[in-house]
């Protein structure tokens, strides 16, 4: 992506300023603020409506910048960030002494991670080159730039249509050639004890194993004390304002027969080809293998979303550890849609 330097400048002067500017991860779009600045920080949570104990994955410019961020960094950080960054791999590493609650959420870890899309980059690169805004740091906190509880972006559009006037600057870069969140692994667990797999992603449990010699202990739930450490790990996460049903594809014929029958309209996400697309209002087929359908998900569901369908049908995946990124959203779409007002009253 060429990197437009005068809106890169602009960026830079907003965050600088402590405004918000959004921007594209190779995952999906970013709020970004600077950091370091709690006032820029608590603009994040007014804008996206995110409750305050929920902490922010800090995006920094290089791996060198690591331990500005996190202290007691063990050897396997290093080790996972020479292989997979820039890219989509968030690690959970101790905080440093100056990292502030806001972005912590008043956890002793901080989310890091170097992403991996030219813009972004450019962004964290101009925005260190020029001083790396409060006290140097370097760090620019985003969470998705999507309202809580709803679909991530993956197109400039989409922020504008969640956050429209909120957001100072969207810097546009296409669309995400991920789809879907980066994946979060804890390396706070003691010594001798796996990693912990918070959010599945684009990088897989094997192929952290194949750095590190360990497979990390899969959990991605709320902590036993309730607390959601991690925001996307609640069950209403990633979801559509239509209720979403997945459906079996043997039975997704019948599924949309019986909605027609009853006199609902339904939209239909699919994988493999329809013989009757008739009775569906809108259709999208995704493509059959696992890295192109998280990369299309997020649109596809915003506009079947935008369908005024009464239920939106989406025929189940492979079980296969291939699709268990696209599962765990599927999953969570499913039980956090319909849910707006539910989640309005929870933020
Ligand atoms: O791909 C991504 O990770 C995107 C792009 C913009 O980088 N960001 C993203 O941010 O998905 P967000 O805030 O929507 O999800 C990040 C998750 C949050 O659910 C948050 O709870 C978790 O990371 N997180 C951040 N710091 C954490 C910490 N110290 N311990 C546990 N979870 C943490
Ligand atoms: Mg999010």
């Amino acid at each position: 992506m060429p990197a437009n330097v005068p809106e890169i400048d602009r960026a830079v002067a907003l965050l600088q300023a402590g405004e918000l500017v959004a921007f594209p991860t190779e995952t999906v779009y970013g709020l970004g603020a600077d950091a370091a600045n709690p006032t820029a920080v608590g603009r994040i949570f007014a804008a996206k409506g995110r409750p305050a104990d929920h902490p922010l994955i800090v995006h920094l410019p290089a791996d060198g910048y690591l331990d500005r961020w996190a202290r007691e960094i063990p050897a396997v950080a290093w080790e996972l960030a020479e292989a997979f960054w820039p890219g989509p791999l968030t690690l959970i590493l101790k905080r440093a002494p100056a990292v502030s609650s806001a972005i912590t959420g008043g956890q002793d870890s901080v989310g890091l991670r170097v992403p991996a899309h030219p813009l972004a980059l450019a962004l964290l690169r101009a925005y260190a080159r020029a001083g790396g805004g409060v006290d140097g740091m370097s760090g620019i906190a985003a969470p998705s730039a999507n309202r809580f509880g709803r679909i991530s972006p993956t197109e400039a559009t989409h922020v504008r249509d969640e956050l429209g006037d909120a957001v100072g600057l969207i810097l546009d870069g296409g669309r995400c050639p991920v789809g879907i969140e980066s994946t979060i692994l804890d390396l706070t667990p003691a010594a001798g004890l796996p990693p912990r797999l918070l959010r599945p992603g684009r990088v897989t449990p094997e192929q952290i194993r194949m750095v590190i010699g360990v497979l990390p202990e899969i959990v991605g739930h709320p902590g036993d004390d309730g607390t959601p450490r991690v925001s996307g790990s609640l069950a209403a996460h990633y979801a559509p304002t239509t209720p979403l049903r997945l459906v079996t594809p043997e039975r997704l014929t019948e599924a949309i027969e019986r909605l027609r029958c009853s006199g609902q309209r339904c939209a239909v996400l699919c994988r493999n080809e329809l013989p009757d697309d008739g009775a569906a209002l809108a259709l999208r087929r995704l493509p059959s293998d696992p890295r192109g359908y998280a990369r299309t998900l997020y649109a596809a569901l915003r506009d079947l979303d935008h369908a005024a369908a009464d239920l939106i049908l989406v025929e189940e995946i492979p079980t296969t550890p291939a699709w268990a990124a696209v599962a765990d959203r599927l999953r969570r779409a499913a039980a956090g849609a319909g849910r707006r007002m539910e989640l309005a009253r929870r933020s």
